[in-house]
């Protein structure tokens, strides 16, 4: 299974990925592409590293979101992607890639979707919502994409304790701790045909 990860930012998720391939846990998988809107961003090093090749595009290089969008499919045709792992991804998917990759996406949200999930809810702000509510209990969701953000099917979600102490920087640390033992879990089980992601819904289990 060719995979192309998408992701803006530290990569630690990508990185995870890697260290489960390294490992040998991943059997069935190849990081074929990392894809990235941000040219600075630590996961372009991460994937040099890893020796995988990179692919920075952004919506800003071109003149119409049509250019940016052929672009970016013909380089995913061309490496023959046939999973799009999202990791942390900020600049949202366009709807024909959803299209052309329909049941080929997923991404990871760091709470228990559809809790604090939807419009603005990224990052720290996702943590800060989940201490300001109050919940005893947070965690992951990895779900696959359609044209709505946070939408589509659960594939798997795991659990991790609110502490009465907890801010949002020791919260955001347990949780993503909990993402990189997670995301990987599914990726395996999809590349390894136990989980399939259909129109009406997932078939199997993680
Ligand atoms: C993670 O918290 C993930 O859930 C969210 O973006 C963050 C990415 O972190 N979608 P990293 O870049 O993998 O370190």
């Amino acid at each position: 299974m060719n995979i192309a990860v998408f992701a803006s930012g530290g990569g630690s998720n990508f990185q995870a990925l890697l260290d489960r391939k390294s490992a040998g846990d991943l059997p069935a998988v190849t990081f074929t592409l990392v894809v990235g809107n941000n040219s600075k961003s630590q996961v372009f090093e991460r994937a040099r590293r890893g020796a995988v090749e990179t692919f920075h595009i952004a919506p800003s290089h071109f003149d119409s979101d049509v250019e940016y969008t052929q672009k970016l499919l013909s380089r995913l045709e061309e490496k023959s992607i046939d999973l799009i792992v999202l990791a942390g991804y900020m600049k949202k998917i366009p709807v024909e890639l959803t299209q052309q990759y329909k049941n080929r996406i997923i991404n990871i949200h760091p709470a228990l979707l559809p809790a604090f999930g939807g419009k603005g809810m990224y990052g720290m702000n996702v943590h800060k919502a989940v201490l300001e509510f109050g919940t005893k209990i947070t965690g992951i969701t990895v779900h696959s994409i359609d044209e709505e953000y946070d939408r589509g099917y659960i594939l798997y979600q795991s659990a991790v304790e609110v502490k009465a102490d907890d801010d949002a920087d020791t919260l955001a640390n347990r949780v993503l701790r909990t993402e990189h033992d997670s995301y990987w879990r599914v990726v395996k089980a999809l590349s390894e045909g136990r989980v399939k992601i259909t129109n009406d819904g997932v078939i199997g289990s993680v």
